[in-house]
């Protein structure tokens, strides 16, 4: 490497890939250090002016590279970054595996597979991590500590991200169908619109801070705010009739057979 060769490449400056610049460079990331490659010139000339980092429209050497491309360009561009020279991969796209970027990358390169999910655009993600062949403990720790910059990271076997994609890559939309249904049912209730969606916004923030932070259980924490025969006891008996346990697990059951479906 020559002393201008970025020690990190961003392919993909996009939803993902912008996220995890912000979070990199608010980490304490050497602006300096990073290149970005996005082949659109608007989006391009947007990353760098928002946060000073080299830009390029093609691939150029680098140490280390995420690639936050569609899952359609992986192959494409992990084939290109063999070309010049890259040591470590992690792709973030979904459902290429690891066998597939092992082979575009070709077996001396360490290659990661990582699923995040949208939280990662405010630094609250959480990411399922899986390592190839290859990969050293540096190379993990390494991976690790740039998805880090968005949100947690949790190591799994590859045979697991599946159900990483199911649980909280696809989460997300979970929770906004139900935040738009409890929108509409307090309005249904005679609360203007504007007080439903402030209500919803800071119940769900206070519950997922809650809930991260508590040493409780998810299960003791809903024990705690139900006394019998009250409020919360008259809606959870709605909903546990409703056998909302086994719609969620249908879910993520078909979430994840789609994910492995997809992979395929
Ligand atoms: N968004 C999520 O919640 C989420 C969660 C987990 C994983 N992922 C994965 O993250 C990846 C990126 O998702 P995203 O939502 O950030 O997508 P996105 O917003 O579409 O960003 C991808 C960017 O890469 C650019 N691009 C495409 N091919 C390229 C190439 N060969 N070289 C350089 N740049 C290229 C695209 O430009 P054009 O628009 O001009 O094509 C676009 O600006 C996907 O593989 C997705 O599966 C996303």
């Amino acid at each position: 490497m020559t002393s201008t060769t970025p020690s990190l490449a961003i392919i993909g400056g996009g939803n993902m890939g912008t996220a995890l610049i912000a979070g990199l460079i608010a980490g304490g990331v050497l602006a300096e250090s990073i290149v970005v490659v996005e082949i659109d010139e608007d989006k391009r000339n947007e990353v760098a002016k928002q946060f000073g980092v080299r830009t390029s429209a093609t691939i150029i050497s680098c140490g280390g590279a995420i690639v936050a491309v569609k899952p359609q360009s992986v192959v494409d561009v992990c084939t290109q970054l063999r070309k010049v020279g890259v040591q470590r991969v992690v792709s973030i796209a979904a459902g290429i595996s690891l066998a597939t970027l092992e082979h575009a990358l070709g077996a001396d390169i360490a290659a990661i597979r990582a699923m995040p999910n949208t939280p990662a655009l405010v630094a609250e993600g959480v990411t399922g991590l899986a390592a190839g062949t290859s990969c050293s403990d540096a190379d993990i720790e390494w991976a690790e500590s740039m998805l880090a910059a968005v949100g947690i990271v949790v190591r799994v076997s590859e045979d697991q991200i599946d159900a990483v994609t199911a649980v909280s890559g696809s989460g997300p939309g979970y929770l906004f169908l139900i935040a738009e249904a409890l929108i509409a049912a307090g309005v249904a209730q005679g609360l203007a619109p504007d007080v439903a969606e402030i209500l919803v916004k800071q119940l769900f923030r206070g519950s997922g801070i809650l809930l991260a932070e508590s040493p409780e259980t998810a299960s003791t924490l809903r024990e705690r705010v139900t006394s019998p025969n009250g409020t919360t006891a008259a809606g959870l008996l709605v909903l546990e009739t409703a056998q909302i346990r086994q719609i969620l697990d249908q879910a993520v059951a078909a979430a994840a057979a789609r994910s492995r479906e997809m992979g395929a």
